[in-house]
């Protein structure tokens, strides 16, 4: 049994003017489920989406976000609540830590400044903005932390990003332990190659990588967006409570 406030449910989500986060709120709306969602540098993308979630009947506000700049999360959060009174909320029911940069450096050739940006976007950043949103999410609520089909098997020249998104499925565990007590379930989401502007957007405009994806993924093709969001939206619902603490790989059967 979920204890979740008799209204319109509201999620969070980070990074959603572009990808999978884009995806998801306008999925999540779709469903009836209002959004507060962030972007950092894509301003019109963000508004589009918002714009996208009104026409099908529910509420998506953009907030600007750097999710590697923990100092700003006391504003953030001050931004959130103000976000939350226009839809006559006091609490959210939905996070999803979604934002994300990646890395393809040899090894050999990372270097400290490449693995610490990495560090405060990819882990330090979803840590701290989880903890600074946690009054604010609504007993009964749900968490999904976004990783990669890359932490379980071996991508060339991923070692520094699959190894924070690793960081990421460890982190789903324990805050899926110690939130318990509070009926809100943490959960893994580890996409595919998905077809994106993530990576130079190489997996959707490079045909070689895209041949080679497809041959290596069970149903035959690289990911696109609406995979991913159609599955996280759905994924936030009192059907899904009882999963918990779980790494759920959505990609199409990818190096099986
Ligand atoms: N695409 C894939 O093949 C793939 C595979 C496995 C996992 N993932 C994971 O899925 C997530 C989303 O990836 P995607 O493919 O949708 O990426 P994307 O198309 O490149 O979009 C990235 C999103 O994250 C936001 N973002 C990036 N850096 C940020 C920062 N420092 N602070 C705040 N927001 C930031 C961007 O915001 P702005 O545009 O507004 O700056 C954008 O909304 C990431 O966590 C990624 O690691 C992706």
């Amino acid at each position: 049994m979920t204890i979740l406030a008799d209204r319109k449910r509201i999620a969070i989500v980070t990074g959603g003017s572009r990808g999978l986060g884009r995806s998801t709120v306008v999925n999540l709306a779709k469903r009836g489920v209002n959004s507060i969602f962030t972007y950092n540098f894509s301003y019109t993308e963000a508004q589009a989406v918002a714009t996208q979630a009104d026409d099908v009947g529910a509420k998506a506000i953009p907030l600007r976000l750097d999710v590697g700049a923990i100092d700003s999360f006391e504003a953030f959060v001050a931004d959130v609540r103000d976000a939350l009174s226009k839809m006559e909320a006091e609490r959210f029911d939905y996070l999803v830590n979604n934002a994300g940069i990646s890395n393809h450096t040899a090894f050999a050739k990372v270097t400290e400044a490449e693995l610490d940006e990495l560090f405060k976007v990819n882990f330090k950043g979803p840590f701290f903005l989880t903890q600074k949103l946690l009054p604010l999410i609504a007993d009964g609520g749900q968490i999904v932390n976004i990783s990669s089909g890359v932490t379980r098997f071996v991508n060339p020249d991923s070692i520094a990003y699959a190894t924070l998104k690793g960081a990421v499925e460890v982190f789903t565990r324990y805050l899926a332990h110690d939130l318990g007590p509070r009926n809100i379930n943490v959960n893994t989401v580890a996409p595919g190659a998905v077809q994106t502007d993530f990576s130079g957007g190489v997996v959707r405009d490079n045909p070689v990588v895209n041949e080679l994806v497809s041959k290596m993924t069970a149903l035959g093709r690289p990911g696109v967006p609406e995979d991913l969001g159609q599955m996280i939206a759905s994924l936030l619902s009192d059907a899904n409570h009882w999963v918990n603490a779980q790494r759920i790989e959505v990609s199409g059967g990818m190096r099986l």
